[in-house]
Order: C-alpha cells, then structure tokens, then sequence
C-alpha cells in the first residue's frame, strides 16, 4: 500500500510512463544558455509536467537508466533529478515500488462540488466563472410565442414525456443525421441538459468504485458528478494542440476504466477540437477495450472558423459504446433546461428507467421551445458565430495590452480562452479578483488533485465592454498577487495570440 492520498487508490494499478513518452512530454527541456546543471533542469521540466497535469499524479516514473537512455543523459543526472523532486515533494519512492509523482502538499479531496453560482452578497460581480451567453431575445420570445400556440394539442394528455415529445426527438434526431450520424427519434432521450444525461449516464454504467477516463482539464461538473457517484477519474492529459492518442491508449490499459468522457469540440477549458483523424484514434482505442465513451458535445454548434465541421465523435466508436450528449443551454440560452443524449434503443430504454427514478419528463413548453429553435439554429449559429468572434478578439487584445507576459490560445470555437498566466498563482488571483469585482474560476478548478495552478479559463461571453472592464480589473488583481511577473514560461503551448 502506497502512503501518499493520491496514490491509495491505484496500489496494485499504478499508472506508469515509459521512457520514451516522458522523453517526448519532456521536449526541449535541455534548451537554453544558462548554468542550471542539468539535474536541475530535468527535474524542473518534470515537476511542469506534474503542475500542468500533463503528468497525472500517482504515475510511476520511469527507471533511471530507461530515462537516461531516452533522453541522452547519464544516469547519475536522472538519479539527482529523481533525488531533488523528492526533495521538493514533487516525488516518493519505495523499495519495490519505483518512483511516483507527488504533490508537496496534496490538497484535500473536495467533499462535493463548490458551486459557480454567486452568493447573494457577491451579486453585482462581474460573472466570469460561468461560460454561457445571453439568449438570442428575438428568436427565444418567438420560440415561446410558437410553443403556446401548440399548447391546446397537448392539454388534454397527462402531459408527461419521459423520453421527451415526438417532434422534438425528430428534430435532434434530423440534426445528428444531417451532421453525419444517421439517427433515428428513438435513439434520443430528452433530458434536462447536458449534465443531466452525463449523470444519467454515469449512475446507469459505473458502480462506486469503478474509473472514469477524463481529459484532462476537463469540464468540473462532470469531475464533481464523478466524485458524488463514488467513482474515480482518471485523468489523461491533452497534449498541447490536441489529444495524446498514446496517453489514452496507456491510461485504458493500465486502469481499465468502465467510462471515458471525451469532450472533442471546444474542449472545455482549452477550447481544443478534435481533428478527424483523433477521433478516428480515440474511436479505435475505446472501441478496442470496449469502454464505454459519453461524448459530450455541448459546444458542438459554437464554431467561430471557416473550417468544415469535423464527424461527431460516436460515429467512430462502437455503436452501443456511445452515448452523446448534447444541450439547449449554449447554442440558445442556459436559462431553457432542455438537454438530451443520444445512444443505441436498448441504452436509450435503460437511462429512460434511470431518469424516472430522478424526474419523469422535461417541461413541455421548453421540449416545444426547443424544438422550434432548432428549426432556426443555422440563423442563430450565424448570429452567435459573429457576436462571439468579436468579443473573443476583443478579450485576446485587451490581455495582450493589459496582460503582455500572459500566454493564450485562439480557440476556433466555444466560449472561452484557456490562459497561461506564467506563474502558479490561479487561486489567489480568484480570490484577489473578486476583491476587484470581477469573480473568476481558477485553473485547478478544472484539474484533479491541484493541476492548473498556472492556467485561468476565461469566457468570452460578455458584452465587449465588460470584457475590458473585466480584464482591467483582472490585470491589477494579477499584479497585486504576482508583482507582475510571467517568468515560468510554459513550452507546452505551440500557437498564440
Ligand atoms: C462541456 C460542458 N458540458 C456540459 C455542460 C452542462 O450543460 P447543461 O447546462 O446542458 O447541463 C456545460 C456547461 O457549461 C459544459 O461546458
């Protein structure tokens, strides 16, 4: 049994990283003209790795002579990189064991989720911890408009629909198909969003216990939905520009987890979309360990590029492995609670029953709401597509101006920016932010066991105005906890603004 809290649960299924893979994770980790020795140097590339997440915790290192031989190095410099990360806490050994990355002070497990939702005494803060923007007025009153008028067909039935109402169901269904994935109405459970059908989901095919592949970051909600079903994550770092095919492929083979959640279009926080060749990938490795996938495709409908919209996701995985989940909440308004999944008959049929134990239908009015804005979601599309192209450059502009050392990511859709802030102070910026006005969610928000503690998420979904404002406000929080400085450079992003 090994000591260490993140450790506890994986005795007897250490995670491991090869040689070879960290050599690769590690880049050019040698570079630069200054007198670190070298041990120095590999040791603080390496505890990059673990502050970024790109090194889950818990993950036996490689042998000192197999790192040495990956990486050009004598022996005797892994061994003193190995010796000054257990120094600082970033590592432990145990005869027997081999070395494992560590923490210095493992930070408590949460004991449930710590909402987003502002207290009533913060209300007047500037909201950037939630990524969702207003409503489209016009289409969303003429929405309502449309499904009150329908009412009289429906107010002589019990007015229940737990799978949710025929015309709705077809009108996803007619969208999944004319994404590329032929879909029938009886493949689509209506829900009451996203997180909803993800619970579902989770509560249907995980027992306590059991792992859940994640990216990660990933989305926290999904993380907290995770923890309350007395399961694991286990988190797989991405790579810089996209997904680590070879990390997942590890991660399913040393943990066997009973669910993956892959979030492929506009990651949330990175902003990342999977290209078709890394679902082709991600695909063929959860088809091949038959791991259940829940593709979560929130943002699916919030491009901002001129590129073509790659195939869903479920399309490569086994059919009766993928569940996708999909929402109202961002294409048209968080305020409509209208979510829904999409998976084989049978699995459609058992979340159903799982649902009825929870709720035993979606509103009506917003099923018939939403079913008359998918009829408009090309205009709505175009409508969001603009408004969000120019509030994203005009956050990227202004931390350019106001924040010169942050690093950022042009994201090609979403709603939010993923920024490398250069020094490990995410939580107290949050907490000297709302002293500025403006309520933020810190990077390890989005991580497992402390990771991002050097990354901010930052939503692009406010009016222009107020995004400067923000950023303002922002900057001078950032200067009074960090003085300024920007030095711990990340090597780990490749395109920025
Ligand atoms: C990636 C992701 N999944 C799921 C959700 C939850 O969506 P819903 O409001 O439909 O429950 C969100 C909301 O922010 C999200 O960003």
């Amino acid at each position: 049994m090994l000591d260490w809290p993140g450790c506890r649960w994986q005795s007897g299924r250490m995670r491991s990283v090869s040689g070879p893979h960290l050599a690769r994770l590690l880049g050019t980790w040698k570079a630069g003209a200054d007198l670190t020795p070298a041990y120095a140097r590999l040791a603080a590339a390496i505890r990059m790795l673990v502050l970024d997440g790109r090194l889950a915790l818990a993950t036996r290192l490689p042998g000192e002579r197999e790192l040495a031989r990956a990486l050009g190095v004598s022996r005797t410099t892994v061994t003193a990189a190995y010796d000054a990360m257990r120094a600082d806490g970033y590592a432990a050994s145990r005869q027997g064991s081999g070395t494992w990355t560590t923490l210095p002070d493992p930070p408590a497990q949460p004991t449930g989720p710590v909402p987003f939702a502002p207290a009533p005494e913060t209300a007047g803060l500037i909201d950037l911890a939630h990524a969702s923007p207003e409503a489209p007025a016009t289409a969303l009153r003429e929405a309502y408009e449309w499904a009150l008028a329908q009412l009289p067909r429906f107010v002589h039935g019990h007015g229940y629909s737990l799978f949710g109402i025929p015309e709705l169901r077809a009108a996803i269904a007619a969208r999944y198909t004319s994404r590329g994935l032929p879909t029938s109405p009886d493949e689509v459970l209506v829900t009451s969003g996203a997180q909803h059908a993800f619970s579902l989901a989770v509560s249907l095919f995980a027992d306590p216990g059991d792992r859940v592949l994640v990216e990660h970051p990933t989305y926290p909600n999904a993380l907290d939905a995770i923890r309350r079903a007395a399961t694991r994550p286990v988190p797989v770092p991405l790579a810089p520009g996209g997904w680590d095919i070879d990390a997942v492929e590890a991660a399913l083979r040393q943990t066997a987890p009973r669910l993956a959640y892959i979030n492929p279009d506009f990651q949330n926080p990175t902003g990342l979309l999977a290209s078709d060749a890394e679902r082709a990938a991600l695909g063929r490795a959860m088809s091949r360990s038959r791991t259940r996938t829940i593709v979560d495709e929130t943002l699916v409908e919030l491009a901002l590029h001129d590129g073509a919209a790659p195939t869903p996701l479920a399309a490569f995985v086994r059919d009766e492995l993928a569940i996708t989940t999909g929402t109202a909440s961002k294409t048209f308004w968080g305020g409509i609670r209208v979510g829904w999944l999409r998976a084989d008959r049978t699995t459609v049929r058992h979340l159903a029953a799982v649902r009825a134990t929870v709720d035993n239908s979606s509103a009506l009015i917003e099923q018939l709401a939403v079913t008359y804005l998918l009829g408009r979601i090309e205009e709505v599309r175009a409508h969001r597509r603009s408004e969000l192209t120019k509030r994203r450059d005009t956050l990227i502009a202004a931390l350019r101006d106001r924040l010169p050392g942050w690093r950022v990511r042009v994201p090609d859709g979403g709603l939010v920016l993923w920024c490398d802030i250069g020094v490990p102070v995410s939580t107290p910026l949050a907490a000297a932010a709302e002293r500025h006005g403006v309520r933020l969610a810190a990077g390890p928000r989005f991580g497992v066991d402390g990771a991002f503690e050097r990354w901010l998420r930052l939503p692009y979904t406010l009016a222009p105005e107020v995004l400067v404002d923000a950023t303002d406000r922002i900057a001078a929080a950032f200067h009074s906890v960090a003085g300024g400085s920007g030095e711990e450079r990340s090597e780990l992003i490749d395109t920025f603004a």
